[in-house]
């Protein structure tokens, strides 16, 4: 049986974490690119090197062709800038765009039935634009945030209760930007929702937290953003996708008159399977979370028609 063959696109911070932790996890075989010469080829070396001590199997290749890219059943797209401190995600976009612009057709025609997992930001807007140039099924394009941005609730609410982080299971959607939506409601600790554990103050400040969640890293390395957490994100995701797990995780996804909007990206709890997103979940939401989920999606539309498709 042919082995499982993972392409990541862009071996900086975000995809070399992914390439480790997918092979460490033996989730398939990782074939790492990057536009810099040798640097994709040492870490894949230097990943299969460490194959023995952590008794994985993975094989991690690295080039500089997207050609070697054939065949993979799902590629992880990461090449693009990160912010520096004081920018905004939505600064990224004319040279992310411009970089996604020169790898979306070569990723499509090497690997034609792949399913496309986004990293870059400014997330949602990159996920539509992929979603354009490579003309995949939507089905086929995932974009990543919404598990990360959840998996941060989920850290300052075990940080707030001094609990274990274990029992936690959290919801962000909308947009990866500042108006992105953590949804309190749909928060919970071992199935309690964490409006009976906190005060509405006290939610609301780790809501506010969870939404500056990337600048507050950013401030903190000062060159570059995170990437341990966006990586353990992809990997999850991946894992769902590729072994037909079908978690529900929140997800950027090309909408089709869900929540009450189309032709759009913003991240909703979607069904990750084989097929990739094999199914969105329309949550009844309150009138308060209805009106913040719309305004992210304003922030996304913004962003998609200054790409003037
Ligand atoms: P990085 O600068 O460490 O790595 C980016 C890599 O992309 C570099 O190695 C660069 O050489 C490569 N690259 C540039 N053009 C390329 C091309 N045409 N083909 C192949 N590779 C190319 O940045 P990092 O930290 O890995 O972040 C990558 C992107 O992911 C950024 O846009 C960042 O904002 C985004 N990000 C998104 C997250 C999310 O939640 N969606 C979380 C973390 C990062
Ligand atoms: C983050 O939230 C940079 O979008 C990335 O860390």
């Amino acid at each position: 049986m042919a082995r499982t063959r993972i392409g990541v696109v862009g071996a900086g911070f975000v995809g070399m974490t992914v390439a480790q932790r997918i092979a460490e996890k033996q989730i398939g075989d990782v074939i790492l690119t990057d536009i810099v010469e040798g640097m994709p080829q040492g870490k894949g070396l230097d990943m299969c090197e460490a194959g023995p001590i952590e008794r994985y199997d993975s094989h991690v290749t690295g080039t500089n062709s997207l050609d070697d890219l054939r065949g993979c059943d799902l590629v992880v797209v990461t090449a693009g800038l990160p912010r520096k401190p004081g920018m905004t995600r939505e600064d990224l976009i004319d040279k992310n765009a411009e970089i996604l612009r020169s790898v979306a057709g070569k990723v499509a025609a090497a690997a034609p039935d792949a399913i496309l997992v986004m990293v870059s930001n400014p997330l949602d807007i990159m996920t539509y634009l992929a979603w354009k140039l490579t003309n995949f099924p939507k089905q086929r394009i995932v974009g990543m945030a919404g598990v990360l941005d959840s998996a941060r609730f989920s850290w300052f609410v075990a940080e707030k209760l001094n609990c274990s982080m274990q029992d936690i299971t959290a919801m962000v959607l909308g947009g990866h930007g500042d108006a992105m939506v953590p949804m309190p409601r749909y928060t919970t600790v071992s199935g309690i929702p964490i409006t009976d554990l906190m005060s509405e103050s006290e939610i609301n400040a780790l809501v506010q937290r969870t939404r500056d969640g990337g600048a507050e890293i950013v401030k903190l390395l000062k060159t570059g953003s995170a990437y341990y957490a966006p990586s353990a994100a992809v990997a999850a995701m991946v894992a769902s996708i590729l072994r037909d797990e079908r978690r529900i995780l929140p997800s950027a996804a090309i909408l089709d008159g869900e929540y009450g909007l189309k032709g759009t990206c913003i991240g909703v709890p979607c069904v990750l399977g084989r097929n990739g997103i094999e199914k969105v979940i329309e949550l009844k939401l309150t009138e308060t979370e209805a009106v913040a989920l719309r305004k992210s999606a304003d922030e996304v539309r913004k962003g998609i028609e200054h790409l003037k498709l």
